[in-house]
């Protein structure tokens, strides 16, 4: 019988991960389909009841659900757990459980480009949201060496960097100060939706002071090269967008999925194609 899996969120209208996981089931010979669904906060429950009623096989989450999905799951991945969000759940003899792909994406998709490695690298969030979680927590796995959060909400930024300082040393900053500083980061994230379309004139933090070969990342990959990317690579910055993560936890999730490999060049090629051909 054919499979179902699909994500649920809200809007989620624009969501390329269809295209993308139904392009690799069928690279796979698997007999499935993967859907978008529409689901309201207040319908979050009857969705994951119909999971389970339907025997939908897996699940992506998405905005705003990724937090409060997790009371509705029979059990909960480790990681996941720490980050505090659930992005990916796998239906399996009769359980539901809850796992985050979202940090680790992020993390493969951006060691391969860094000049060293993250242990011997200071670096700055922006943001301190359910992106920034799973972006943060995975890095302070990893062995960053140092990290500062700031955000326009300094609380956010307080427990989320109370967070992750189990694991490593982690400190906030206003945002004025974290501008005045830059130049003591050798990574800088933006988790932020500002310069994502259509607010692309936009930019979360002004990188005048950046030295050449520093890293400047940006989650964003809509569009695929953010004003604050495009100011960032005038100043020899090594850039990256947030279109590798994207694929990479799409990927993860399929393989948690299907215990399969993800056919990654075939998903990444989909959804450029989608995007208009810019990566
Ligand atoms: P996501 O899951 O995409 O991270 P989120 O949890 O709503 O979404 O977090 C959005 C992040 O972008 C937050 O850090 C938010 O700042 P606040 O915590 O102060 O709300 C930040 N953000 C969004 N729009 C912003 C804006 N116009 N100016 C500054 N920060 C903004």
């Amino acid at each position: 019988m054919k499979q179902v899996y699909g994500v649920i969120g809200h809007p989620i209208g624009h969501s390329l991960s269809p295209i993308m996981h139904n392009v690799a089931f069928k690279e796979r010979e698997i007999d499935a389909t993967y859907l978008a669904f529409e689901v309201k906060e207040n319908q979050l429950k009857q969705a994951i009841d119909g999971v389970r009623g339907l025997g939908v096989s897996g699940l992506n989450v998405t905005i705003p659900h990724k937090v409060n999905v997790m009371q509705y799951l029979d059990e909960i991945d480790p990681l996941a757990e720490r980050i505090g969000a659930v992005n990916t759940i796998v239906h399996k003899e009769n359980k539901l459980i809850g796992y985050n792909t979202d940090g680790e994406g992020y993390l493969q998709a951006l060691l391969p480009i860094l000049p060293k490695s993250l242990d011997n690298m200071r670096v700055l969030v922006l943001g301190a949201g359910g992106a920034a979680k799973g972006v943060a927590m995975a890095m302070t796995v990893h062995g960053v060496k140092e990290m500062c959060i700031t955000n326009r909400t300094m609380e956010k930024a307080d427990t989320l960097a109370h967070e992750c300082s189990a694991i490593t040393k982690v400190s906030t900053l206003p945002i004025a100060l974290a501008q005045a500083r830059l130049t003591e980061f050798d990574l800088i994230v933006n988790t932020t939706s500002i310069g994502m379309t259509p607010n692309v004139d936009q930019m979360p933090l002004s990188l005048e002071m950046i030295a050449r070969g520093v890293v400047v990342s940006d989650l964003i990959y809509t569009p695929a090269k953010t004003r604050w990317l495009q100011d960032a690579e005038a100043r020899g910055a090594i850039i990256q967008n947030g279109l590798g993560m994207f694929i990479n936890q799409g990927a993860l999730a399929f393989e948690k999925w299907t215990n399969q490999e993800a056919p990654r060049d075939i998903m990444r090629k989909k959804v450029v194609e989608k995007l208009g051909g810019l990566t």
